[in-house]
C-alpha cells in the first residue's frame, strides 16, 4: 500500500476519554444532589433528571429550590457579606485557591462538563476548563489590587446570578470570579440542562475555604430564576441567557433598585473580503460557528462574504464541513457533539424548517442518531431572511453577499443585536476602518470566539448591556462608597391670589435641533417664585416632542465623529460662554429656587467646573490595549452609547449640565428634560448654547412633566440609553419601558449620591473590545 493510499483510506481512530472518575463522582454523590447553602449541601429536595444529552442517559438527580431554599441562600450570603467585603488581600487568597483547585480537578471537570452538556471533551478540556482558571487567576489578582486600584469603590452587596447551559462551569466563573472578588457575595442559578459542574464548583469552593454562605448555588429550572430575580434581599441581578428571558427580568426588576447585567443572545457578523486568507478564514468559521455545536451567543452564525469569492469560498466551506467529525462527545477526535437537550434540538430543527427554503441548504455530513445536528450552511439568503435574522443557537451557518465594504457594515448592522463580529481581511485598512463601524461590543479582526479574562466581553443593542472581563468588568459589581441620600422632588411654587401681571408673553419654548421650538401640545406653564412672582412661562413637551428631539438627536450623528479635542473645544466654550453670564444664572436661580445669593452663585460655579472638567475627559479617557495571552492584543475602545435621554435632577442649571457634559464629551447626543418645578434656567441655556458652536441636535432640552415625558423616552427604539435623577417612580418608569429595546438604564431609584467622573464616563461610553493581531 503506499503512503497515498494509506491517507485516502485512512480512518480516524476513536480516542474516548474515560468517563469513570466523573461517573465515580456523581455516585460518591449520592446520585441525589442537594443545593449549596451557608457552605454546606442540603439534603435534597423534590428532584429532576440530570441526562446526557449524547445518549439519553440519567446523570443524577437535582434539587427543584423552592422559595424557602432560596430565602435561606439569601439568608446566609447577606450574613456573609460585610465580613467578607473587609479584607480585599484574604478574598485574593481564597481566588487564587480556587484557581488553583480548579486546574488540579481540571480533568474531573472537563469530562463532567462534556458528560452533562454534550460538548466534545477537547473543548470542555481545552478552553471551557482552561478559561475558568484563568478567570479565578485573573481575579485573585483584582482583588489583590483593589484597595489600591479602586480607592473609594466597594461591592454591591448580595448578587443573584442566572447562567445558561452553554458554557456552564465557564458562565458560573464569569459570573462569580469578580463578583466575589469585589466582596460580593453570590447566590447562583446554573441552567437546569447543566448543573453538575457548579455542584462540583460548590465542593470546590469547600475545599479552597471559600467562607459559607458566600458562595451559595441553588439548581432548577426558570421558577426559581424567577424567585431569584424578584427577591427584594438582592442588590444586583446578572443573566446570562435569552433575550426573551432578558427582557422578562428587565421588567420584573423594575423599580427595586437592583443593579442588572444582561448578556443575551447574538447574530454575529462573519465578514470575508475578497483579499482575506481564504483557508484561515474558513478554519476561522469553523470555530465561529461549529465550536460547541453553534451554541455560543457569539458565535459568528452569519457569513457575509464579498460576491467575487462567494462561490469558491462556500464551495472549500462545505469540503471542510465534510471533514468535521461529529458524534460522542468524550472522543477526543470529535469535532461536534450533542445538542443539549432535545428542547433545543427540536428549536434548531424547526427553525431550519422554517426558513431554510429562502435558501439553498447544504448538510455534508450526517449526524448519528440521539441528539444531534449535522454542521449546516444555508447560503443565498436575503439579509432579512427569518435566518439571517433569528438566532438559532445551533450549528447552522447562513451566508449572504455583499459587493462593497459599505455594504458589508450595512448588512452586518442590520440586526436587533450587538454582540460580536468578525473581519476578514489581509489589508490592515480595510480591517481597522469596517471595525469602528460595526454595531458590536466585541470585534475580532482575523479571528473568531477568543475570550480572555483580562479583555471586556458584553454587547449593545437588545445583546444586552454590561461587561464582563478586564478592569471594565468590575464596574458591574462595585459602587462608589458612601451613603445615598434620599431625593425629594422639589415643587414647583404655587399660583398667588394676586399675581403680578406682566405685560409681555415670556414663554420659553422648547429646545430641538438647535433651534427654540413651540411645544407641540401648544401647552404651557406658569412657573412662580417661592414669593409668589411670576417668572414666566415654560413649554409642556408632550410626547410628539420627544420624538421630534430624537430625530434631531439621531441626525447629528456627527458629533460622535468629532475628534476629542473638538469636542473639548466645544465643551470649554461653553463654560466661557456660562461664566459671561454667571450672574444672570445666579440671579435666576435664586428667583426659582429662593435660595441665598451665595448658594445660587456656588450652584453656578459648579455648573462651570463641571464643563471644565468633562472638557478636560474629552480627549483623556484613554482606552487600553490588554495582553492577552494570544498572538494578539485585545484593544477597549471608547464609544459613545449613542443618544442618551435624561432627566435631570432639581438643581435648575447644575443638574442640567451635569447630565450634558459627560454625555457630549464622549461624543453623545442627548435630550435633557429639565428640572420640572424649576425648568427656567435650563431655557436661558439655549442662549449659551446657540453662541457655542455647539452642533444643531447635539443637546435637547425639553420642559414638562417627568411622569408624562419618562415611558415614551424610555420605550423610544431609537434612545440607546436613558439616565434618571428625578424621583423613584421615574425611574421605575424608565427602568419598566425600557425593556423594548433593552437599552441601558443609569437611574437613582429616588436616592441620590455623588458619583465620580469615572462613573459618569463609564455611564456615557461602550467599551468595543477589539482583537487585533499582533506580534508572535
Ligand atoms: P433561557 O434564557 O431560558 O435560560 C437561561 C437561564 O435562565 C437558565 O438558567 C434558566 O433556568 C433561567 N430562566 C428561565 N426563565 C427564567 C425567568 N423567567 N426568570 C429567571 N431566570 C429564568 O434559555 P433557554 O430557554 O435554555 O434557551 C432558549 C434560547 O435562548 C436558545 O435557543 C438560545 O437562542 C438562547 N440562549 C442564549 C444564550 C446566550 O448565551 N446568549 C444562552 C442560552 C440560551
Amino acid at each position: 500500500m503506499s503512503v497515498k493510499e494509506i491517507f485516502d483510506t485512512m480512518d480516524y481512530g476513536t480516542a474516548p476519554e474515560s468517563a469513570a472518575e466523573a461517573l465515580a463522582w456523581l455516585v460518591d454523590g449520592g446520585d441525589r444532589f442537594g443545593l449549596f447553602i451557608g457552605g454546606k449541601m442540603t439534603d435534597p429536595g423534590a428532584v429532576f433528571e440530570a441526562k446526557n444529552p449524547a445518549t439519553g442517559e440519567v446523570l443524577a438527580h437535582l434539587t427543584q429550590a423552592t422559595e424557602a431554599d432560596v430565602e435561606a441562600a439569601v439568608t446566609a450570603a447577606r450574613k456573609a457579606q460585610s465580613k467578607w467585603a473587609k479584607d480585599s488581600k484574604a478574598r485574593a487568597k481564597v481566588l487564587y485557591a480556587l484557581a488553583r483547585l480548579v486546574q488540579k480537578h481540571a480533568r474531573l471537570f472537563a469530562v463532567l462538563e462534556t458528560l452533562d452538556n454534550g460538548k466534545p471533551i477537547r473543548e470542555s478540556r481545552d478552553i471551557d476548563v482552561a478559561l475558568v482558571a484563568r478567570h479565578f487567576y485573573y481575579h485573585a489578582g483584582m482583588a489583590q489590587l483593589m484597595d489600591e486600584e479602586l480607592p473609594g469603590r466597594e461591592a454591591l452587596g448580595v448578587c443573584g446570578q442566572i447562567i445558561p447551559w452553554n458554557f456552564p462551569l465557564l458562565m458560573l466563573a464569569w459570573k462569580v470570579a469578580p463578583a466575589i472578588a469585589m466582596g460580593n457575595t453570590v447566590v447562583l442559578k446554573p441552567a437546569e440542562y447543566t448543573s453538575l459542574t457548579a455542584l462540583l464548583f460548590a465542593q470546590i469552593c469547600q475545599e479552597a475555604g471559600v467562607p459559607k454562605g458566600v458562595v451559595n448555588i441553588v439548581t432548577g429550572d426558570g421558577a426559581v430564576g424567577e424567585m431569584i430575580v424578584t427577591h427584594p434581599g438582592l442588590d444586583k441581578i446578572a443573566f446570562t441567557g435569552s433575550t426573551t428571558v432578558g427582557r422578562r427580568i428587565r421588567e420584573a426588576t423594575a423599580g427595586s433598585g437592583k443593579s442588572l447585567t444582561l448578556e443575551l443572545g447574538g447574530k454575529s457578523p462573519y465578514i470575508v473580503f475578497e483579499d482575506a486568507d481564504i483557508d484561515s478564514a474558513i478554519e476561522g468559521l469553523v470555530d465561529a460557528i461549529f465550536f460547541n455545536q453553534g451554541q455560543v451567543c457569539c458565535a459568528g452564525s452569519r457569513l457575509l462574504v464579498q460576491e467575487g469569492i462567494a462561490e469558491d469560498f462556500h464551495a472549500r466551506l462545505v469540503a471542510r464541513m465534510g471533514n468535521l467529525r461529529i458524534g460522542n462527545p468524550l472522543d477526543k477526535s470529535i469535532d461536534v457533539g450533542a445538542i443539549v437537550d432535545p428542547v433545543q434540538l427540536q428549536r434548531i430543527e424547526s427553525l431550519v424548517a422554517k426558513g431554510g427554503a429562502e435558501g439553498t441548504v447544504h448538510q455534508p455530513v450526517k449526524a448519528p442518531e440521539g441528539c444531534f445536528y449535522p454542521p449546516t450552511l444555508v447560503s443565498g439568503l436575503e439579509p432579512s431572511s427569518l435566518l439571517m435574522q433569528e438566532e438559532i443557537f445551533g450549528p447552522v451557518l447562513v451566508s449572504t453577499t455583499f459587493r462593497t465594504p459599505a455594504e458589508a457594515v450595512q448588512v452586518a448592522n442590520n440586526t436587533r443585536y450587538g454582540l460580536a463580529a468578525s473581519v476578514w481581511t489581509e489589508n490592515v485598512n480595510l480591517a481597522l476602518d469596517i471595525a469602528p463601524k460595526l454595531v458590536a461590543g466585541v470585534v475580532w479582526v482575523n479571528g473568531s470566539n477568543m475570550f480572555d479574562a483580562a479583555a471586556g466581553f458584553g454587547g449593545v443593542r437588545e445583546s444586552g448591556f454590561g461587561r464582563e472581563g478586564g478592569w471594565e468588568g468590575l464596574m458591574a459589581y462595585t459602587k462608589p462608597a458612601g451613603k445615598a441620600t434620599l431625593v425629594k422632588p422639589a415643587k414647583a411654587h404655587m399660583k398667588p391670589d394676586d399675581v403680578e401681571v406682566l405685560g409681555l408673553d415670556r414663554t420659553a419654548k422648547l429646545y430641538i435641533g438647535g433651534k427654540q421650538a413651540r411645544p407641540d401640545g401648544g401647552y404651557s406653564q406658569a412657573i412662580y417664585s417661592p414669593k409668589g412672582k411670576l417668572l414666566g412661562h415654560s413649554s409642556i413637551a408632550s410626547r410628539k416632542d420627544i420624538r421630534n428631539a430624537v430625530e434631531a438627536a439621531q441626525g447629528a450623528k456627527g458629533w460622535a465623529k468629532a475628534t476629542a479635542h473638538n469636542r473639548a473645544q466645544v465643551l470649554y466654550f461653553i463654560g466661557e460662554n456660562l461664566s459671561a453670564r454667571a450672574d444672570e444664572f445666579a440671579t435666576r436661580i435664586r428667583d426659582l429656587t429662593g435660595t441665598t445669593e451665595a448658594k445660587a452663585q456656588a450652584e453656578v460655579a459648579e455648573a462651570i467646573d463641571t464643563l471644565f472638567t468633562y472638557a478636560a475627559w474629552c480627549d483623556k479617557l484613554d482606552g487600553a490595549a490588554k495582553p492577552v495571552p494570544m498572538r494578539g492584543v485585545a484593544l477597549a475602545m471608547n464609544e459613545p452609547v449613542g443618544v442618551i435621554g435624561a432627566f435631570c435632577d432639581d438643581r435648575p442649571l447644575a443638574g442640567l449640565i451635569e447630565v450634558i457634559a459627560p454625555a457630549i464629551a464622549m461624543g453623545n447626543r442627548v435630550i435633557a428634560v429639565a428640572s420640572e418645578a424649576y425648568p427656567l434656567a435650563a431655557t436661558d441655556f439655549y442662549q449659551v448654547l446657540d453662541t457655542s458652536d455647539v452642533p444643531a441636535g447635539v443637546v435637547n432640552i425639553l420642559t414638562g412633566s417627568h411622569a408624562e415625558l419618562a415611558k415614551t423616552m424610555a420605550g423610544h427604539m431609537d434612545v440607546e440609553a436613558v439616565w434618571s435623577f428625578s424621583s423613584a417612580e421615574i425611574s421605575a418608569v424608565i427602568e419598566k419601558e425600557s425593556a423594548g429595546n433593552l437599552k441601558r438604564t443609569w437611574v437613582n431609584n429616588g436616592l441620590s449620591r455623588t458619583y465620580p467622573a469615572r462613573d459618569w464616563l463609564a455611564q456615557a461610553t461602550e467599551v468595543k473590545t477589539i482583537w487585533v493581531p499582533y506580534g508572535e
